[in-house]
């Protein structure tokens, strides 16, 4: 699956995929909004995303390139990259555990905004702890110090994982009990209140969202909500998903492209506006035997079984929350999602089908 985030907002295909089935997703076009904020900003930023090459980098790069030009963001990581990429441009290796490199990066190309996604998701975090205290933890106190330094507006995303099994798990509000039992979620926290920390010691603009399940055309990195990712590439090429949580699961969620809306927006609003620095966001909750019943209303014969329970998985996701209360976060700065179950699993055949079947279509005329 290469090709992954032409596949963020490809208006016209979103729309010949809606069309196909006669649907109708949303009442607007969703990169309006984008745009109206893009046009009414005088102070362009200058952005370097560190982890830019994982599930939510890609995305946001591609939207601040949009929003902003060609030259506004610096993408980063520490994999290799494929020349071809579309979606990726001023790429560049950071390695976020060298507070130097950081520092050079954000000299050298002149930053003012720092979006550090560089991370140990849960379930991989779990498999090697030192190595997510290193990444999730201490490269936070780096890019925190950086910030601190060249004065620069650093936003770090938190999650769901935050909480944990004693937290309040319905509507869970913004201020609860935390205590997670992951090495992800311990983390996260950690980042939370440091970043907190910067803020109210050195004056830093730290800014954070607490993020449920992100659901986007493109393969996920190692967490508790990727079945809801997997669902739709096994429905498109085997009709039939394996789930490795159980049918009655419920976890809050959200579509792409309002994460990357609720980043953009909250980075642009002003110090004022915010009541708080860590906000909830959420888009909307389900379990596995629902999204199996939202897909079959698009493939009725769509088909989940649950043989393979993962006990890992479950554990944590018993553990987080089934629903975000995030009136906060709407009362402050606007914050609102666009997309709900059954348009997000529309846009996500339409973004997926012309992913995968020009692929097995090359495939078949190869081996024909
Ligand atoms: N995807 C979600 O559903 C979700 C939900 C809540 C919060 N978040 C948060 O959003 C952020 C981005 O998540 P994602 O899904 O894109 O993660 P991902 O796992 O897809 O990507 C993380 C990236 O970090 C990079 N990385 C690892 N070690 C590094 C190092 N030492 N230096 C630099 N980069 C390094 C990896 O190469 C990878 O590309 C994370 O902080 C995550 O906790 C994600």
């Amino acid at each position: 699956m290469n090709a992954r985030r032409g596949l963020l907002f490809p208006s016209q295909a979103i729309r010949r995929g809606i069309e196909r089935r006669g649907q109708h997703m949303m009442r607007t076009d969703p990169l309006t909004r984008f745009r109206a904020l893009a046009e009414s900003t005088v102070i362009k930023p200058k952005t370097l995303i560190t982890g830019s090459l994982g599930q939510l980098g890609r995305g946001l790069g591609t939207m601040l390139r949009f929003m902003y030009g060609e030259e506004s963001v610096v993408m980063t990581d520490i994999v290799k990259c494929d020349p071809n990429a579309p979606d990726v441009v001023n790429y560049s290796f950071l390695d976020v555990t060298n507070e130097r490199a950081i520092e050079e990066a954000v000299v050298n190309n002149n930053i003012d905004t720092l979006v550090h996604f560089s991370a140990l998701l849960s379930a991989v975090g779990e498999q090697n702890v030192p190595l997510a205290i290193e990444v999730n933890a201490n490269a936070s106190n780096k890019i925190l110090e950086v910030a601190r330094k060249h004065r620069l507006k650093v936003f770090i995303p938190s999650t769901i994982g935050a909480f944990g099994p004693t937290t309040p798990l319905e509507m869970t509000p913004d201020l609860t009990i935390q205590r997670p039992r992951t090495i992800y979620g311990v983390t996260k926290v950690y980042n939370e209140l440091l970043g907190e920390y910067y803020a109210e010691r050195f004056g830093v603009d730290f800014r954070c969202l607490r993020f449920p399940g992100i659901i986007s055309a493109t393969k996920p990195g190692g967490g508790t909500t990727d079945y809801a990712i997997q669902i739709f590439y096994d429905a498109i090429l085997h009709g039939h998903h394996k789930c490795y949580l159980e049918p009655n699961t419920r976890l809050p969620m959200m579509y792409d492209t309002d994460c990357m809306a609720a980043i953009v927006f909250f980075l642009a609003a002003q110090q004022e506006q915010l009541s708080m620095r860590t906000y909830n966001v959420t888009g909307f909750s389900f379990t596995p035997d629902e999204i199996a019943t939202a897909i079959r209303k698009v493939m009725p014969d769509f088909k989940i079984t649950y043989e393979n329970i993962c006990p890992i998985r479950q554990k944590i996701a018993n553990s987080w929350p089934k629903a975000l209360a995030d009136e906060n976060a709407r009362r402050d700065w606007g914050w609102h999602n666009d997309f709900d179950l059954d348009s997000t699993v529309q846009i996500m055949f339409a973004l997926l089908e012309s992913q995968i079947r020009p692929a097995e279509q090359t495939i078949a005329h190869q081996s024909a």
